[in-house]
């Protein structure tokens, strides 16, 4: 197996003559001897050109979300490169007000927003909420009576179109926990009952049909439905949601953001829309913005069956091989030109033979205990699913740019793991 493919690393990432990685102007080994592994490093360059990129292709409104990656740097930095941002719990929203990102500038979703939830984004002044079915309407019906607060929504709405992508990540599909159906007139009615009430300033409508999306023809499709639904209410804005996919391994390729804002706009020009056009990309602003740097700890051979080499991080700071069977490359940061001739199984360090970072991998035969070993695009759903699985402490995240490194996120500490807990100590 070659070297690993450049375009999977972060824009500014550059290798040395003796092979060595280098991210931000500094190098991964010697960000891994100073802040430890596991480690999130993030080009911050990276990130803020993919926001900017995605304001230019969605001019009227792109908002970053947050659940691909949260911390009070990455919120802030989304709001100075101009993006809104979408936060689907009352800890995204916590999250984002308390980085100082303006709650006019925050859209709300999710599809069991508590009435507390509701409360606080209404009492804040949220840009949109997004809202997801009836019972949630009765809610924020029930707090208008009480405060008389009016709620300017979008309203989602499932077109049961099939997003090309993994079951679990796919939403637009009839059969969805998700908003109200366009089919049988469900939507239809809700958008009535918003602009029939009191409580409700109606805004526009939204769909999200899944995540890790490559086709632009779905996306195209969604604007068709939401266009067409659209046309008989006075929706000033059509959201397409996010689910740009990113390339992760070999072979893969995904549209740019800008193609994507592209083949919207021009479904938008065929279907005859003239609402404002917005999305909400979390993964492809993200993704491949990072890198993370594990140090090998094992590396054991097992005669005729295949070799496991152990990290010391693992499901708890990306979990996504075991939930989708996502696929990762890996690669030694000391040489990153190299070839990677031994086929081995990267595990972690967690108490199950299911905690695999990558099942078949490819990594130099010279790769000893010690070394530190990288798994490029792991911005986006690792250390916004990762989990103390095992008391496992989770890792910092530094963001790297012009040759200096900033802590935005410290390793948890065994005082953090007991934090909770009332009955130790
Ligand atoms: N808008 C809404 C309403 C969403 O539900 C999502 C993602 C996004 C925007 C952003 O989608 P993105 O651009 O990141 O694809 N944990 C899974 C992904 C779940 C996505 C959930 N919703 C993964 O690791 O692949």
């Amino acid at each position: 197996m070659s070297a690993v493919r450049r375009d999977l690393l972060p824009d500014s990432a550059w290798v040395d003559g003796s092979g060595s990685l280098w991210i931000g102007g500094c190098e991964v080994t010697a960000l891994a001897a100073e802040y430890g592994t596991p480690l999130f490093v993030y080009d911050e360059e990276h990130l803020r050109a993919r926001c900017r990129e995605a304001v230019a292709a969605f001019p009227d409104g792109a908002a970053y979300a947050t659940k691909a990656f949260l911390c009070g740097a990455m919120a802030l930095l989304a709001h100075e490169e101009g993006m809104q941002l979408d936060v689907a719990t009352g800890g995204e929203l916590q999250v984002a007000l308390r980085a100082g990102v303006p709650a006019d500038q925050l859209i709300f979703h999710g599809n069991n927003k508590s009435a507390y939830e509701l409360a606080m984004a209404l009492d804040v002044g949220v840009r949109h909420i997004v809202v997801d079915n009836a019972d949630e309407l009765d809610r924020i019906e029930h707090l208008h009576h009480a405060s008389g607060v009016v709620a300017k929504v979008l309203v989602r709405l499932n077109p049961a179109i099939e997003a090309h992508t993994h079951e679990y990540l796919q939403t637009g599909v009839a059969d969805s926990k998700f908003g109200f159906a366009v089919e049988g007139g469900v939507a239809a009615d809700a958008v009535r009952r918003v602009k029939g009430s009191a409580a409700f300033e109606f805004a526009g409508v939204h769909a999200h049909i899944g995540s890790q999306v490559y086709a632009t023809s779905s996306f195209a499709k969604t604007i068709e439905v939401l266009g067409a639904f659209a046309g008989d209410t006075d929706a000033s804005e059509l959201s397409i949601g996010g689910g740009l996919g990113v390339a992760y391994v070999g072979d893969e390729q995904a549209p740019t953001i800008t193609q994507w804002g592209e083949a919207v706009r021009d479904a938008a020009v065929a279907a005859g829309v003239n609402a404002k056009i917005t999305a909400e990309p979390g993964r492809s602003i993200v993704a491949s913005a990072a890198v993370t740097a594990y140090s090998v700890g094992v590396m054991k051979p097992i005669a005729g069956v295949r070799t496991y080499v152990a990290v010391d991080g693992g499901m708890s700071d990306n979990p996504r091989p075991v939930l989708y069977g996502s696929g990762y490359e890996a690669f030694l940061a000391r040489a990153t030109a190299a070839e990677r001739d031994l086929a081995v199984r990267i595990v972690g360090k967690h108490c199950e033979s299911g905690d695999v970072i990558v099942a078949e991998a490819y990594i130099p035969r010279e790769t000893a205990v010690g070394d530190v070993l990288v798994t490029p695009v792991t911005g986006a759903y690792g250390h916004s699913m990762g989990s103390n699985y095992n008391m496992v402490v989770r890792p910092p995240v530094v963001f790297v740019r012009d040759g200096f490194a900033r802590l935005v996120v410290r390793r948890e500490t065994y005082d953090d793991l007991v934090a909770r807990d009332l009955v130790i100590g």
